[in-house]
C-alpha cells in the first residue's frame, strides 16, 4: 500500500547520502538533490532557519510558496494530522486518494490546507492557508528524505529567474558557492516540474501544468472536470493568481530566446535568421522536430544535435549490490546528454555561427532536453536563442513545455 524503502547504510555512497541527510536535518544550508522532474534545494520544512536558507540560496522572494517533499504517506499524514482528531479520519482529503493511487511517487504536487498549529515552517508557505505536497519517484531523492526523516521543502535548485536544473552541473553552475551539498543522480528523467493540482475546490484545478499531463488527471475519478485554473485567473491578470510562483519572470538564459510557435510551421532559415539577427554574431537554434539540418551546405556532419550516451559504469558486477548501490546504478542507467553542434553560414561576407541543437522528435525528448538546452547554448555566448515550440495540443506534457517556452520568450515569432 504505503510506499517504503529499506537502506543498506554501509557501502561508501550510502555513507554520503547519509551525510547529506544529516545536513538537510540540521544545516541551515539547504541540499541540492535530484528528482525525476528537476534538482531540488532541499531544507527540513519544520525548521525556519534552514527554509530561509533556501531563499538566501536562490535569492528567491519569500512570497513564493514552496513545495513540501515527502517520501511516505505515513510521512504525510504524521506532517498533517491535527492532535486530538479521531484516528479514523483521514487527514489526506478523499479527492487525492485515486490521484496519489495512481501518480505518486511521481511528477505531481498536490495543494492541502496547512493545519492548525501546523508544524511547518511559515516561511514554507509564504503566509498561505494551504502548501503543495509531493511524493517524487527518485529512488535517490526518496532514500534522501527518509535518511533525513524530516518533510523537505524544496524549489527548482536554480539561481531565480534562470531555466530549472536538470542535471547536477547545472546546480554547480548556479549555486557554486552558496551550498555545500549536491546530490548527484545524473540528468533528470522527465525534464519539467510537477504539475500542481488543487482539489480543494470544485471543479479541481491544474495551477501549474507539469510532468502529468491534463488529459490522464482527467481520467482519474473525481477529476474528470479538471480545468487549468492558473489560465483563467493569470490572463485576466488577476492580483493573487492561484500558484503565485507563475507571476515571476522564468526560466530565461542570458540571451533572449526566440520562441517559434508551431503554428508557424516553417523553419527557420538562415536568410531568415540573419535578417532578424543583423549579419554577424551566433545564434541558438533549439528544434524539436526531425528537421534537416538548416546551414547553407556549410555543415559539419551529417545530423545536427548529437546525442552522446552516459553510460553508467555497472558496480560490484557478480557481487550482489545492496539496494542503495543498485538504486544509484538503476537513476545513472539509460541518461542522455545533448550537445549543439556548430555551424558556420556565411552572409554578406561575414561569418555567423549557429549553435544548432535538436532535443526532439517526441515530447518527452523535448521536455527532458529543453532547459539543458538553454542552459547549453547560454554557455556559448550566443547572442540569442530560437526555439521551435511544439504543439500544445499534443497533450501529455506538451502544454507544460509551451508553458516553460512562452514564460522564458522574450519575442514570439508567429512566422519568420
Ligand atoms: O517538480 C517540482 O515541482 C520541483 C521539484 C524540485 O520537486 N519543484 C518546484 O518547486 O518546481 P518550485 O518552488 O520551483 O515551484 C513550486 C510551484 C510554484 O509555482 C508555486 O507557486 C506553487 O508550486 N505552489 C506552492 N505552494 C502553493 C500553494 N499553496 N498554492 C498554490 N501554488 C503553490
Ligand atoms: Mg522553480
Amino acid at each position: 500500500e504505503d510506499w517504503d524503502l529499506t537502506l543498506d547504510g554501509t557501502t561508501q555512497d550510502g555513507k554520503d547520502l547519509q551525510l547529506a541527510a544529516s545536513n538537510l536535518k540540521h544545516s541551515d544550508i539547504p541540499v541540492a538533490f535530484p528528482t525525476e522532474t528537476v534538482y531540488g534545494l532541499g531544507a527540513d520544512a519544520t525548521r525556519s532557519a534552514a527554509v530561509k536558507g533556501i531563499y538566501k540560496a536562490k535569492q528567491r522572494p519569500s512570497d513564493n510558496p514552496l513545495i513540501v517533499h515527502i517520501a511516505s504517506l505515513k510521512q504525510l499524514r504524521r506532517l498533517i494530522s491535527v492532535p486530538n482528531s479521531s484516528a479514523d479520519i483521514d487527514p489526506i482529503p478523499q479527492i487525492y486518494h485515486p490521484l496519489i493511487r495512481r501518480f505518486w511517487p511521481g511528477p505531481i504536487t498536490i495543494i492541502l490546507p496547512v493545519p492548525e498549529d501546523s508544524k511547518l515552517a511559515p516561511e514554507v508557505t509564504a503566509g498561505l492557508r494551504t502548501f503543495g505536497a509531493r511524493m517524487p519517484r527518485d529512488l535517490l531523492a526518496l532514500a534522501l528524505i527518509k535518511t533525513a526523516d524530516v518533510p523537505v521543502a524544496a524549489p527548482s535548485a536554480n539561481a531565480s529567474t534562470k531555466p530549472s536544473p536538470t542535471a547536477a552541473e547545472h546546480v554547480r553552475y548556479d549555486l557554486d558557492g552558496r551550498i555545500e551539498w549536491i546530490v548527484d543522480g545524473g540528468p533528470c528523467d522527465v525534464g519539467v516540474e510537477s504539475t500542481v493540482v488543487d482539489g480543494l475546490n470544485s471543479p479541481p484545478a491544474v495551477l501549474r501544468p507539469g510532468g502529468i499531463g491534463i488529459d490522464l488527471i482527467r481520467t482519474v475519478p473525481g477529476w474528470e472536470d479538471t480545468v487549468v485554473g492558473y489560465h483563467d485567473v493569470s490572463m485576466k491578470g488577476d492580483a493573487a493568481p492561484r500558484a503565485p510562483g507563475m507571476k515571476y519572470r522564468h526560466y530565461s538564459p542570458k540571451a533572449p530566446v526566440m520562441l517559434v510557435e508551431a503554428t508557424g510551421g516553417k523553419q527557420p532559415s538562415s536568410s531568415d535568421l540573419a535578417r532578424r539577427l543583423g549579419s554577424s554574431g551566433s545564434v541558438g537554434l533549439v528544434r524539436t522536430k526531425r528537421w534537416k539540418r538548416m546551414g547553407d551546405g556549410a555543415a559539419k556532419g551529417e545530423v545536427a544535435g548529437e546525442v552522446a550516451s552516459l553510460e553508467s559504469t555497472p558496480k560490484g558486477a557478480g557481487t550482489s549490490a545492496s539496494p542503495l548501490e543498485a538504486m544509484l546504478q538503476e537513476t545513472s542507467r539509460h541518461k542522455k546528454q545533448l550537445h549543439a553542434e556548430e555551424v558556420i553560414i556565411g552572409h554578406g561576407g561575414k561569418p555567423f555561427t549557429v549553435w544548432d541543437m535538436c532535443i526532439g522528435p517526441d515530447t518527452a525528448s523535448v521536455a527532458r532536453g529543453l532547459f539543458s538546452a538553454l542552459r547549453e547554448l547560454d554557455r556559448k555566448d550566443v547572442d540569442a536563442i530560437i526555439v521551435e515550440g511544439i504543439d500544445d495540443e499534443e497533450g501529455d506534457i506538451a502544454a507544460a513545455v509551451m508553458n516553460r517556452l512562452r514564460k522564458a520568450a522574450e519575442v514570439k515569432l508567429e512566422q519568420l
